[in-house]
């Protein structure tokens, strides 16, 4: 525990700096920011604090810097590795950017926006819609991700075919580094050579090598229209061939290809109020496919998307589909893929693992690899959905009905994520495609990440945080 007097002349300190807004010291009004979505991973803090700016900000790090006190940078906490929460010991200083929620600047001729660390992902939809244009990048958790926690994690979703991850919507970047200097990258320039790129390294670094003060962000034109497509088949790889059919035909037009399993869609109609099964039939499979339109002069998604199922119909691809008939229907369809994280999180303990291959082996890994979990560990159930246009997926194995619930994320939960991270890495995977290490695969990273690799990455961090004040113990243990 942090003697009182260097306590108090800390919070003295932040006080003079914040004001009332900006420190939180009510161990209530904390809690809700101590455990993290998906509620593994429970934290202590000092104090929260909540800078206007990025000049409080800048003036906090120093602070904390010539204390030695740790700083858990958190947005909207809703990142999956337990990230954005602190350790137990109550040392650290939870650092909240939700005040920080301004868009500073939209540019309609340079199609980009400029906004701060705060700003809400759907919040930043809305305003940058109002001009006719768009951000594309989406995911379930829109409502509350913020932009320096999609920064921070390199965020994928569910447009990255089209449109690629955060990194490759990020063009400039402000940010507080771990000396309390703020660092003005947000100018955009279409060649700039001058050495190592720290955007480039402060995006995906999980708050380890700073915190991201604001972010100048792509924007394209907005959509005309678009259609949804629920299609059942038989398995992965008739999912992969249908994928490859599309992207022949259709490619440049389809923004998101998603995979669910029976077993995914079965947890959402139960857990999740005012969803309907898209097809009448039975499929141990589906994909959610959706085609789009921001080019007057292309066809109608609705159409295509008629002419693309007849022929995927014919050639045996697909069992059924569905297309949606009104942007409500297509609303509804994505509505089923984005809430299986949350009806898993209510059907029960289950080892989640956001793994990547090569995207032409994801279709036969999601077979093999779940077919030997569930050989190895008896009882449980592997359901693998997610971003399989990307090679990406949620693998995730659920717990046996008769588990016991508290101990089975220990054991065997962690020999099960050792097991399923061998079997991605001999695939010449990732163990983590989309959500980041944060805490959660911290030691699976040690573990078997490349050592050149894992002695740069700590050669960088030592370098640039040399007191180890920013989110210690995420990414890597120094
Ligand atoms: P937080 O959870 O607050 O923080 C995440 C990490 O970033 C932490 O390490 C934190 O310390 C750091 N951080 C936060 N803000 C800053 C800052 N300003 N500067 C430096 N470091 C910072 N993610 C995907 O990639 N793809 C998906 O499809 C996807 N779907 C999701 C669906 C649901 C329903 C939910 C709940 C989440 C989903 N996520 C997904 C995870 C999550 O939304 C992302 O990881 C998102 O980027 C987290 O943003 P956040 O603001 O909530 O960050
Ligand atoms: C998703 O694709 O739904 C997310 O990345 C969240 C999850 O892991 O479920
Ligand atoms: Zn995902």
């Amino acid at each position: 525990m942090i003697e009182a007097p260097i306590r108090s002349s800390l919070l003295e300190r932040l006080s003079a700096v914040l004001g009332d807004k900006g420190l939180i010291t009510d161990a209530r009004d904390i809690a809700p920011w101590l455990t993290d979505w998906r509620g593994r991973y429970h934290g202590a803090a000092q104090a929260m604090v909540a800078p206007a700016n990025a000049h409080e900000l800048a003036q906090i790090v120093r602070i904390a810097a010539q204390t030695g006190t740790a700083i858990v940078p958190q947005g909207g906490n809703s990142g999956m590795v337990g990230g954005a929460t602190p350790d137990q010991s109550g040392a650290a200083l939870l650092l909240s950017t939700r005040r920080m929620n301004v868009i500073r600047a939209i540019d309609g001729q340079a199609r980009n926006v400029i906004a701060e660390a705060g700003v809400v992902l759907q919040t930043l939809h809305e305003a940058v819609a109002a001009k006719g244009l768009r951000f594309p990048l989406t995911l379930g958790g829109k409502g509350s991700a913020t932009i320096g926690g999609l920064v921070s994690t390199n965020a994928g979703g569910t447009q990255v075919l089209r449109h690629g991850t955060m990194r490759a919507l990020v063009e400039g970047i402000e940010a507080v580094l771990p000396d309390g200097s703020l660092y003005q990258g947000l100018v955009t320039l279409k060649k700039d050579n001058r050495g190592y790129d720290l955007k480039h390294l402060l995006i995906g670094a999980e708050g380890t090598l700073g915190i991201v003060t604001a972010a100048t962000l792509k924007l394209v034109p907005a959509l005309i229209d678009r259609a949804v497509v629920w299609a059942g088949l038989e398995s992965p790889l008739a999912a992969r061939q249908l994928l490859l059919f599309l992207e022949d035909c259709a490619g440049h037009e389809m923004e998101g290809f998603e995979i669910v399993p029976q077993r995914c869609l079965t947890n959402v109609l139960r857990h999740v109020p005012g969803t309907r099964a898209p097809l009448s039939g039975a499929h141990r499979w589906h994909v959610l496919v959706e085609l789009v339109r921001d080019n007057p002069s292309a066809a109608q998604p609705a159409e295509r998307a008629e002419a693309l199922m007849a022929q995927a119909l014919e050639r045996g691809l697909i069992e059924d589909a569905a297309i949606s008939a009104s942007e409500a229907q297509a609303g509804a369809f994505w509505k089923l893929r984005d809430s299986i994280s949350e009806a898993e999180r209510a059907e029960g303990p289950a080892m989640q693992h956001d793994i990547s291959v090569p995207v032409a082996d994801m279709a036969r890994f999601i077979i093999e690899a779940g077919a030997k979990v569930e050989a190895r560990f008896a009882g449980t159930e592997v359901a693998a959905y997610g971003h399989l246009g990307d090679g990406n997926v949620h693998f995730h194995v659920a717990a046996p009905k008769s588990a016991d619930v508290s101990a089975w994320p220990a054991t065997p939960g962690k020999a099960i994520s050792a097991f399923v991270h061998d079997l991605v890495v001999e695939a010449g995977g990732s163990i983590s495609a989309e959500h980041g290490i944060g805490q959660m695969k911290r030691d699976e990273l040690a573990r078997l990440g490349d050592p050149a690799r894992m002695a740069a990455l700590t050669a960088i961090k030592r370098a640039l945080d040399p007191k180890g004040i920013m989110n210690p113990g995420k990414l890597i243990a120094l």
